[in-house]
Formats: C-alpha cells, sequence, structure tokens
C-alpha cells in the first residue's frame, strides 16, 4: 500500500509547499509527516514510530510532549504572550535569569534572552566589542575562532564559523575572521599524538594573536565540545587551562558557545563546569535551553561586562522576540523538569551506559571508526576502512545515506554536513536526557541495523 507520505514530493504544489523546496530539486522525495510526539518517540501520519536518537538538532533534552511543560505554556499564555521587555518587564523572564546565572555559577551574572543560537552569538560578540569600546580599548575588534567549527548561520555568526565551503559561498558578504586549528582527536595531522596537537592548536591561538596585534583582538570564541563541526570532539583541561591562560595574557575575551553542550547535556550544567580552569568571560546557550518547547537562547555575562555597557548608554543591540514572556515562562518548566527528574545527573549517567554499548556496536560493525562525546553529546564516526581511519567519499555523503536508512528503520538521526565532510563524517548520538536504559539499548540496535544497511550499500558501490 502507498502511504501519504510516499506520494509526496518537493514542489508538487504550484506554490506554498514544504520548506524541502529550498533544499532539493523538485521530484525528491519529501520526509514523514510527523503527526505527534512523546517522550523518545515521533509517529508520523501513517502511524510509524521513530527513536528520537538525536533530539532533533540537538534541542529535545527532556524529551516530547512533557505535560507539566505544556501546562504552564498554556498557562502564560492565557496570561500574556507579548510584551516588549524595555515596556514591561515579566516575572518569568526575572525568574529565569536567576536561575540560569545561579546554575551557570560566580562569573556569569547576568544573562540576555534571544530566540536561538545564532542571535545568541551575535548578541555575546557585539556586547563584547561594545564593552571594549566602553572600557578604553576601542582598537579591539578582531574575533578570533576555530577551524572546524559552527556559531550559526546569521552572517556574523558566519564569520567566526570555521566551514571554508560556507566562507566560498557567503565570504565576499563578510568581514572573516581569523581562525585557528580546532583540536581533533581521531584524525590528527601527521607526525602529532592527540596531547602535541592540542598543544600545537594552543600554541597557534598564541601566535595568531601576537600576529594580528594584540590590542586589536577582541575575543576567542569555541564550542567546548564540538558539535557537528567536529562530531562531540572533547579536548583535555590542559588545552582549556593552556587558553585561559593566552586570553588573559593579551587581555582577549573567551566566549564559549555552548548552545549544543550546555543545559544539561554533557552531564553538567555547562560543559565548561568539566574543567574549572576553563572559567569563559561569555556563554551563549539555546537548544536544550528550552528543549524545542519554544525558540530561546541566551547569551550569560559577567557583572563587569554588562555594568559598564549599561553605564554608557546601554547595549545598542536587541530584538523584537527577545526576553520574550512566553519563552521564558515555557524555559522555567523546562529547567522545572530538568530538576525534578535530576536530568544532568541522569545525563552523566546515561552517557556512560549509552557510550559502553557504542563501543561494543563499533567493535561489530566495520563502518565506526570511532566514538567520542561527554554525557549524552556524542558521536560515531563513519569510515571505510577502520585500521587506516580511511574516510568514505565525501560525495557518497554516509551521514545521509545513514539517515535514509535509518528512517526506515524506525531510528530519526539529524545530521548537517559541515565543511563537506572534510574532516570526517560523523553521526550525533544525542538521545533526550530523559531515555531510559531499555530506551537507549532499542536506540543502539535500529542504529545497528541502519548501519547494516550502509554497509551493504557501501560495498555494493564498491567503496569499502
Ligand atoms: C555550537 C552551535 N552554535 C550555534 C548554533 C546556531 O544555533 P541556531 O541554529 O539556533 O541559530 C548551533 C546550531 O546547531 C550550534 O550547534
Amino acid at each position: 500500500m502507498q502511504t501519504a507520505t510516499a506520494r509526496r514530493t518537493v514542489g508538487d504544489t504550484p506554490a506554498g509547499g514544504s520548506v524541502l523546496g529550498f533544499y532539493a530539486p523538485k521530484g525528491t522525495p519529501r520526509p514523514p509527516r510527523v503527526a505527534r510526539a512523546e517522550g523518545v518517540f515521533l509517529w508520523d501520519e501513517d502511524g510509524r514510530r521513530y527513536l528520537d536518537a538525536t533530539s532533533g538538532a540537538v534541542v529535545t533534552n527532556i524529551g516530547h510532549g512533557n505535560p507539566a511543560v505544556l501546562q504552564a505554556m498554556q498557562a502564560q499564555a492565557r496570561k500574556v504572550t507579548f510584551a516588549y521587555p524595555r515596556f514591561f518587564e515579566s516575572e518569568d523572564s526575572i525568574a529565569l535569569a536567576d536561575r540560569v546565572c545561579a546554575l551557570a555559577g560566580p562569573g556569569l551574572d547576568r544573562a540576555f534572552f534571544v530566540s536561538g543560537g545564532s542571535e545568541a552569538n551575535e548578541s555575546a560578540l557585539k556586547l563584547a566589542r561594545q564593552y571594549a569600546v566602553v572600557s578604553g580599548q576601542p582598537g579591539r575588534w578582531k574575533v578570533i575562532s576555530r577551524n572546524p567549527s559552527y556559531h550559526g548561520a546569521t552572517l556574523g555568526a558566519l564569520t567566526v564559523t570555521g566551514d571554508a565551503s560556507a566562507h566560498a559561498l557567503y565570504g565576499p558578504m563578510l568581514r572573516a575572521q581569523p581562525k585557528v586549528a580546532a583540536p581533533l582527536s581521531y584524525r590528527v595531522p601527521d607526525g602529532h599524538s592527540v596531547e602535541s596537537f592540542e598543544a600545537a592548536c594552543a600554541q597557534a591561538l598564541e601566535d595568531t594573536i601576537v600576529r594580528e596585534g594584540a590590542d586589536s583582538v577582541l575575543a576567542f570564541i569555541l564550542e567546548p565540545i564540538g558539535g557537528l563541526s567536529t562530531g562531540a570532539v572533547v579536548s583535555s583541561p590542559a588545552y582549556f587551562r593552556a587558553v585561559r591562560e593566552i586570553c588573559d595574557r593579551h587581555g582577549v575575551l573567551l566566549v564559549f558557545d555552548e548552545i549544543m553542550s550546555g543545559a544539561g547535556r554533557t552531564g553538567r550544567f555547562l560543559a565548561a563546569h568539566h574543567w574549572p580552569d576553563a572559567r569563559p568571560d561569555l556563554v551563549t546557550l539555546a537548544k536544550g535551553l528550552a528543549a524545542g518547547y519554544t525558540p530561546l537562547g541566551a547569551v550569560l555575562a559577567p557583572e563587569r561586562i554588562v555594568d559598564a555597557v549599561a553605564a554608557s548608554g546601554g547595549f545598542v543591540h536587541g530584538h523584537t522576540y527577545f526576553t520574550n514572556p512566553l519563552s521564558c515562562a515555557v524555559a522555567n518548566a523546562v529547567l522545572d523538569e530538568v530538576v525534578r527528574q535530576d536530568l544532568v545527573a541522569r545525563a552523566q549517567a546515561a552517557g556512560a551506559y549509552l557510550k559502553d554499548r557504542l563501543h561494543a556496536l563499533a567493535a561489530r560493525s566495520p563502518l565506526v571508526g570511532d566514538v567520542r562525546g561527554l554525557g549524552l553529546l556524542g558521536a560515531i564516526e563513519l569510515v571505510a576502512d577502520k585500521a587506516s581511519r580511511r574516510a568514505l567519499p565525501v560525495d557518497f555523503n554516509a551521514p545521509a545515506r545513514l539517515t535514509e536508512h535509518g528512517l526506515r528503520h524506525g531510528i530519526a538521526l539529524y545530521n548537517r554536513r559541515a565543511n563537506r565532510g572534510e574532516f570526517g563524517d560523523f553521526q550525533m548520538i544525542t538521545p533526550p536526557l530523559t531515555a531510559s536504559d531499555a530506551e537507549l539499548d532499542l536506540l543502539v540496535a535500529l542504529l545497528e541495523r541502519a548501519l547494516a544497511d550502509l554497509h551493504d550499500e557501501v560495498r555494493g558501490r564498491g567503496l569499502a
């Protein structure tokens, strides 16, 4: 029987229609249409169930359809959905700021809420720049970032994103910022160990600051644990210590993009908490903060920066939907669930459980070359040959093929190709923090079926 989902293709209506019309040529089959979601599962309109193995785009930390959050959403909507924060304050936005700052800990004293990750990074970099200007350092404007990295899709965030293919396209519209290599753990350059490459990456930061002129460098931004840019690479305490010392030596602000790693996913509220010496000056959050129940991002900043900017006439920046009362109320309800279910601790325990099972899967699968990550921010790396670590051909786009096989087996796997696969092919494994051990076992079983199909395809095409 042909299902409704199978009949639909991109461009099959004269106007409007699927957003995939922007991404895929006419005639491409459209994905299943979601009908409902609950816990770690989504169902399409044909009643097929999919395990959400990546929390969508690493978003749905507390799972789908949480009744307490839905109730809080409805209650807030009845009270007020929009009030511009410069005219009216809202109780929930203040409660959320108090709470997020308390969870983030000393040094991150104030919170500025926006609608998502790219906006959060834009806001953090503009706050840093305005602080430099008002504190007598107007020559500081350069923001060093890492390659590879991902900091968002807007033009400002793209200036610091380390993705050569995005820069090849949009480069003429941007003022690209200096890049240094990001430490990797599976594909280090010839002649390096993981440790020596990390040390070289830290040294490259200092060399770049000196070369650019320390008085011109405003900030260094990094993902403390890579997302889709590196596939959950975790660096050592020594790297974070070195980065902090270098930034201190040169008066450079250290910005942690915790849009994917924050809000508890790695087994701490912030990934920065894993490395007490890291002490970022600014932190950005999004994704898990409101866990997909509403669009929300945040910048966390120290009082000294916020006070200096405010005293100078105020932050020259804002968005219509910043500090939106409905979004803040929903995020408070999400955080209530994080606390009530002790999900930060659960992320740590579940992460260890899942990692063991993924290592066992890697031992069985000819395609899984590496398993890495922290807490439930994990990834597997897909290779053609495990002994040599040879990657699959870039044009094959192994993560996209795995996603397609996964859908047939009832597992939803988000992937977004960073750097056109230049740094390898990885698949994030980032289920909701609410996943039970039995659901994690099911995830691994379904993933193994999708990997077996991928392996058949790889062999059939003579790629391994
Ligand atoms: C590390 C990181 N920074 C920034 C962003 C951009 O966030 P958004 O897509 O909400 O704008 C993302 C999104 O994937 C991300 O993973």
